[in-house]
Protein backbone atom coordinates (compact mmCIF):
# COMPACT_ATOMS: atom_id res chain seq x y z
CA UNK A 1 0.00 0.00 0.00
CA UNK A 2 1.54 3.43 -0.63
CA UNK A 3 1.52 6.19 1.95
CA UNK A 4 1.90 9.89 2.14
CA UNK A 5 5.30 10.38 3.96
CA UNK A 6 6.85 13.09 5.46
CA UNK A 7 10.47 13.10 4.09
CA UNK A 8 13.13 12.64 6.71
CA UNK A 9 16.02 14.54 5.55
CA UNK A 10 16.95 18.29 5.47
CA UNK A 11 14.62 20.68 6.85
CA UNK A 12 11.28 20.67 4.73
CA UNK A 13 8.55 19.78 6.43
CA UNK A 14 5.87 17.17 5.08
CA UNK A 15 2.94 17.79 2.94
CA UNK A 16 1.16 20.68 4.77
CA UNK A 17 -2.60 20.51 4.25
CA UNK A 18 -5.90 22.24 5.27
CA UNK A 19 -9.15 20.70 5.14
CA UNK A 20 -12.70 22.40 6.10
CA UNK A 21 -15.37 19.98 7.93
CA UNK A 22 -12.84 17.89 9.25
CA UNK A 23 -15.18 15.93 11.79
CA UNK A 24 -17.84 14.34 9.24
CA UNK A 25 -17.59 12.16 6.74
CA UNK A 26 -15.39 12.86 3.99
CA UNK A 27 -13.47 15.64 5.94
CA UNK A 28 -12.92 12.78 8.82
CA UNK A 29 -11.58 10.39 6.56
CA UNK A 30 -9.18 12.93 4.95
CA UNK A 31 -7.67 13.52 8.63
CA UNK A 32 -7.77 9.80 9.25
CA UNK A 33 -6.19 9.07 6.31
CA UNK A 34 -3.57 11.97 6.02
CA UNK A 35 -2.89 12.20 9.38
CA UNK A 36 -1.91 8.32 9.32
CA UNK A 37 0.53 8.78 6.29
CA UNK A 38 2.16 11.81 8.05
CA UNK A 39 1.16 14.73 6.32
CA UNK A 40 1.08 17.83 8.38
CA UNK A 41 -2.80 18.31 8.74
CA UNK A 42 -5.30 21.35 9.63
CA UNK A 43 -9.16 20.78 9.78
CA UNK A 44 -11.80 23.73 10.48
CA UNK A 45 -15.52 22.92 11.43
CA UNK A 46 -18.00 24.97 13.55
CA UNK A 47 -18.67 22.56 16.68
CA UNK A 48 -15.76 22.79 19.26
CA UNK A 49 -16.28 19.84 21.20
CA UNK A 50 -16.28 17.72 18.54
CA UNK A 51 -13.02 19.86 17.05
CA UNK A 52 -11.48 18.94 20.62
CA UNK A 53 -12.64 15.54 20.08
CA UNK A 54 -10.92 15.08 16.60
CA UNK A 55 -7.97 16.42 17.06
CA UNK A 56 -7.21 14.41 20.33
CA UNK A 57 -7.68 11.30 17.96
CA UNK A 58 -5.14 12.50 15.34
CA UNK A 59 -2.16 13.52 17.48
CA UNK A 60 -0.16 16.20 15.91
CA UNK A 61 -3.85 17.22 13.97
CA UNK A 62 -4.90 20.97 14.78
CA UNK A 63 -8.36 21.67 14.80
CA UNK A 64 -9.53 24.87 14.39
CA UNK A 65 -13.10 26.06 15.29
CA UNK A 66 -15.18 28.84 12.32
CA UNK A 67 -17.97 29.01 10.42
CA UNK A 68 -17.34 29.29 6.83
CA UNK A 69 -20.71 30.96 6.42
CA UNK A 70 -19.23 34.23 8.70
CA UNK A 71 -16.93 36.37 6.69
CA UNK A 72 -16.09 37.81 9.99
CA UNK A 73 -14.23 34.07 11.29
CA UNK A 74 -12.45 33.45 7.46
CA UNK A 75 -9.18 35.57 7.75
CA UNK A 76 -8.68 34.40 11.95
CA UNK A 77 -9.44 30.80 9.99
CA UNK A 78 -6.95 31.54 7.38
CA UNK A 79 -4.14 32.84 10.07
CA UNK A 80 -4.61 29.86 11.84
CA UNK A 81 -3.82 27.27 9.57
CA UNK A 82 -1.06 29.21 8.44
CA UNK A 83 0.39 29.95 12.17
CA UNK A 84 -0.38 25.80 12.56
CA UNK A 85 1.02 24.27 9.73
CA UNK A 86 3.93 26.76 8.98
CA UNK A 87 2.81 27.00 5.19
CA UNK A 88 0.00 25.64 2.51
CA UNK A 89 0.68 22.92 0.02
CA UNK A 90 -3.42 22.31 -0.60
CA UNK A 91 -6.22 23.24 0.70
CA UNK A 92 -9.55 21.00 0.56
CA UNK A 93 -13.01 23.09 0.36
CA UNK A 94 -15.29 20.52 1.68
CA UNK A 95 -17.24 21.78 4.31
CA UNK A 96 -21.10 22.74 2.98
CA UNK A 97 -24.67 23.10 3.38
CA UNK A 98 -27.08 21.51 2.01
CA UNK A 99 -29.75 24.13 1.51
CA UNK A 100 -33.22 23.44 3.16
CA UNK A 101 -33.47 20.37 4.88
CA UNK A 102 -35.66 18.38 4.06
CA UNK A 103 -34.82 19.22 0.34
CA UNK A 104 -37.27 21.81 -0.97
CA UNK A 105 -38.51 22.80 -4.57
CA UNK A 106 -36.82 26.16 -5.66
CA UNK A 107 -40.36 28.14 -5.31
CA UNK A 108 -40.26 26.40 -1.59
CA UNK A 109 -37.05 27.53 -0.53
CA UNK A 110 -36.65 30.13 1.85
CA UNK A 111 -34.44 33.29 0.68
CA UNK A 112 -32.19 32.20 3.42
CA UNK A 113 -31.90 29.13 3.29
CA UNK A 114 -30.35 29.93 -0.53
CA UNK A 115 -28.07 32.37 0.78
CA UNK A 116 -26.54 30.19 3.65
CA UNK A 117 -25.93 27.59 0.84
CA UNK A 118 -23.94 30.30 -1.27
CA UNK A 119 -22.35 31.70 1.74
CA UNK A 120 -21.21 27.64 3.09
CA UNK A 121 -20.55 26.57 -0.73
CA UNK A 122 -19.08 29.54 -2.35
CA UNK A 123 -18.77 32.85 -0.60
CA UNK A 124 -17.14 30.75 2.18
CA UNK A 125 -14.71 28.60 -0.18
CA UNK A 126 -13.71 32.13 -1.70
CA UNK A 127 -12.73 33.94 1.01
CA UNK A 128 -10.77 31.64 2.69
CA UNK A 129 -8.82 30.84 -0.81
CA UNK A 130 -8.51 34.44 -1.48
CA UNK A 131 -7.16 35.09 2.33
CA UNK A 132 -4.22 31.96 1.73
CA UNK A 133 -3.40 32.41 -2.25
CA UNK A 134 -0.25 33.81 -1.30
CA UNK A 135 0.73 31.08 1.09
CA UNK A 136 -0.18 28.68 -1.74
CA UNK A 137 1.66 30.61 -4.67
CA UNK A 138 4.83 30.78 -2.04
CA UNK A 139 4.08 26.69 -1.94
CA UNK A 140 4.32 26.67 -5.60
CA UNK A 141 7.83 28.97 -5.98
CA UNK A 142 9.59 27.02 -3.64
CA UNK A 143 8.70 23.82 -6.02
CA UNK A 144 6.70 22.44 -3.45
CA UNK A 145 3.37 22.45 -6.02
CA UNK A 146 0.17 23.94 -4.72
CA UNK A 147 -3.24 22.70 -5.28
CA UNK A 148 -6.83 23.40 -4.47
CA UNK A 149 -9.48 21.02 -4.06
CA UNK A 150 -12.89 22.18 -4.23
CA UNK A 151 -15.27 19.25 -2.96
CA UNK A 152 -18.60 19.38 -5.69
CA UNK A 153 -20.92 17.32 -6.45
CA UNK A 154 -23.02 15.44 -9.56
CA UNK A 155 -26.27 18.36 -8.27
CA UNK A 156 -23.67 20.73 -9.66
CA UNK A 157 -24.21 19.38 -13.54
CA UNK A 158 -27.62 17.48 -12.95
CA UNK A 159 -30.68 19.67 -12.58
CA UNK A 160 -32.11 17.20 -9.61
CA UNK A 161 -35.38 18.58 -8.41
CA UNK A 162 -35.59 19.76 -4.73
CA UNK A 163 -31.54 20.08 -4.78
CA UNK A 164 -31.77 24.21 -6.59
CA UNK A 165 -29.83 25.78 -3.43
CA UNK A 166 -27.30 22.93 -2.95
CA UNK A 167 -26.99 22.47 -7.34
CA UNK A 168 -26.69 25.98 -7.56
CA UNK A 169 -24.33 26.50 -5.09
CA UNK A 170 -22.22 23.86 -6.55
CA UNK A 171 -21.88 24.57 -9.88
CA UNK A 172 -21.19 27.98 -8.76
CA UNK A 173 -18.48 26.51 -6.85
CA UNK A 174 -17.37 24.13 -9.91
CA UNK A 175 -16.96 27.06 -12.50
CA UNK A 176 -15.14 29.53 -9.77
CA UNK A 177 -12.79 26.40 -9.69
CA UNK A 178 -12.38 26.35 -13.51
CA UNK A 179 -11.42 30.34 -13.62
CA UNK A 180 -9.30 30.49 -10.40
CA UNK A 181 -7.54 27.31 -12.59
CA UNK A 182 -6.70 29.47 -15.09
CA UNK A 183 -5.91 33.03 -13.73
CA UNK A 184 -3.54 31.40 -10.99
CA UNK A 185 -1.92 28.58 -13.51
CA UNK A 186 1.05 31.12 -14.24
CA UNK A 187 1.53 31.19 -10.26
CA UNK A 188 1.76 27.69 -10.16
CA UNK A 189 -1.33 26.97 -8.13
CA UNK A 190 -3.54 24.21 -9.84
CA UNK A 191 -7.48 23.84 -8.86
CA UNK A 192 -10.03 21.20 -9.62
CA UNK A 193 -13.56 20.55 -8.54
CA UNK A 194 -13.96 16.74 -7.79
CA UNK A 195 -17.07 15.08 -7.20
CA UNK A 196 -17.17 12.13 -4.57
CA UNK A 197 -19.72 10.40 -6.12
CA UNK A 198 -22.84 9.35 -3.07
CA UNK A 199 -21.46 8.42 0.29
CA UNK A 200 -22.29 6.90 3.27
CA UNK A 201 -22.32 10.05 5.37
CA UNK A 202 -24.91 12.57 7.69
CA UNK A 203 -25.11 14.86 5.15
CA UNK A 204 -26.33 11.79 2.79
CA UNK A 205 -28.64 10.71 5.34
CA UNK A 206 -30.24 14.05 5.95
CA UNK A 207 -30.75 14.50 2.22
CA UNK A 208 -31.70 10.94 1.31
CA UNK A 209 -33.07 9.29 4.34
CA UNK A 210 -34.62 6.31 3.08
CA UNK A 211 -31.89 5.20 0.34
CA UNK A 212 -30.13 2.31 0.69
CA UNK A 213 -26.62 2.73 2.33
CA UNK A 214 -24.99 -0.59 1.13
CA UNK A 215 -25.35 1.10 -2.38
CA UNK A 216 -23.14 4.51 -0.98
CA UNK A 217 -19.58 4.77 -1.37
CA UNK A 218 -17.59 4.54 1.87
CA UNK A 219 -15.81 7.90 2.77
CA UNK A 220 -12.47 6.17 3.96
CA UNK A 221 -12.74 4.83 -0.11
CA UNK A 222 -13.08 8.51 -1.53
CA UNK A 223 -10.44 9.71 0.89
CA UNK A 224 -7.54 7.07 -0.72
CA UNK A 225 -9.33 8.59 -4.34
CA UNK A 226 -8.32 12.25 -3.52
CA UNK A 227 -4.98 11.40 -1.45
CA UNK A 228 -3.87 9.28 -5.43
CA UNK A 229 -5.41 12.80 -7.07
CA UNK A 230 -3.33 15.26 -4.64
CA UNK A 231 -0.74 12.87 -5.13
CA UNK A 232 -0.59 13.13 -9.31
CA UNK A 233 -1.19 16.89 -9.32
CA UNK A 234 1.95 17.91 -6.97
CA UNK A 235 5.92 17.57 -8.03
CA UNK A 236 6.93 14.15 -7.79
CA UNK A 237 8.88 12.44 -5.34
CA UNK A 238 12.00 14.90 -5.12
CA UNK A 239 10.69 17.34 -2.72
CA UNK A 240 8.24 17.32 -0.13
CA UNK A 241 6.14 13.84 -0.43
CA UNK A 242 7.75 10.88 -0.99
CA UNK A 243 5.69 7.43 -2.17
CA UNK A 244 6.86 4.82 0.45
CA UNK A 245 5.32 0.87 -0.41
CA UNK A 246 4.95 -0.85 2.99
N1 LIG B 1 -22.27 12.58 1.10
C1 LIG B 1 -22.47 12.55 -0.21
O1 LIG B 1 -23.11 11.62 -0.74
C2 LIG B 1 -21.93 13.63 -1.09
C3 LIG B 1 -22.17 13.57 -2.47
C4 LIG B 1 -21.63 14.54 -3.29
C5 LIG B 1 -20.89 15.56 -2.74
N2 LIG B 1 -20.69 15.61 -1.40
C6 LIG B 1 -19.86 16.69 -0.86
O2 LIG B 1 -18.82 16.10 -0.08
C7 LIG B 1 -18.42 17.03 0.95
C8 LIG B 1 -18.42 16.30 2.30
O3 LIG B 1 -19.75 15.90 2.57
P1 LIG B 1 -20.10 14.89 3.77
O4 LIG B 1 -21.23 14.10 3.29
O5 LIG B 1 -18.84 14.24 4.23
O6 LIG B 1 -20.63 15.92 4.90
P2 LIG B 1 -20.87 15.72 6.47
O7 LIG B 1 -20.67 14.32 6.91
O8 LIG B 1 -22.17 16.39 6.76
O9 LIG B 1 -19.68 16.60 7.13
C9 LIG B 1 -19.67 17.98 6.96
C10 LIG B 1 -18.49 18.58 7.72
O10 LIG B 1 -18.46 20.00 7.44
C11 LIG B 1 -18.55 20.73 8.66
N3 LIG B 1 -19.32 21.94 8.36
C12 LIG B 1 -20.59 22.03 7.93
N4 LIG B 1 -20.93 23.31 7.77
C13 LIG B 1 -19.83 24.05 8.09
C14 LIG B 1 -19.56 25.44 8.14
N5 LIG B 1 -20.50 26.36 7.84
N6 LIG B 1 -18.32 25.85 8.49
C15 LIG B 1 -17.36 24.94 8.83
N7 LIG B 1 -17.57 23.63 8.81
C16 LIG B 1 -18.79 23.18 8.45
C17 LIG B 1 -19.23 19.77 9.66
O11 LIG B 1 -18.91 20.03 11.02
P3 LIG B 1 -19.77 21.11 11.88
O12 LIG B 1 -21.19 20.73 11.73
O13 LIG B 1 -19.25 20.97 13.29
O14 LIG B 1 -19.43 22.44 11.32
C18 LIG B 1 -18.60 18.45 9.22
O15 LIG B 1 -17.29 18.35 9.76
C19 LIG B 1 -19.39 18.19 0.85
O16 LIG B 1 -18.80 19.22 0.10
C20 LIG B 1 -20.57 17.62 0.10
O17 LIG B 1 -21.31 18.61 -0.57
C21 LIG B 1 -21.20 14.69 -0.55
Amino acid sequence: MQHLSQITTGSSPGLRIAITGGTSGLGLALVDALSADGAQVAFVARHAERVAVVEREHPGSHGIVGDMARKTDIHRIALQLLGRLGGLDVLINNASDLGPVPLALLGDTECEDFERALQVNVLGPFRLTKALLGALASAAREGRGALVLNVSSDAAVNAYPTWGAYGASKAALAHMSRIWNEELAVQGVRFLALDPGDMDTPMHAAASPDADRSALKQPREVAQEIIATIRDLLPPVNSIITRRVS
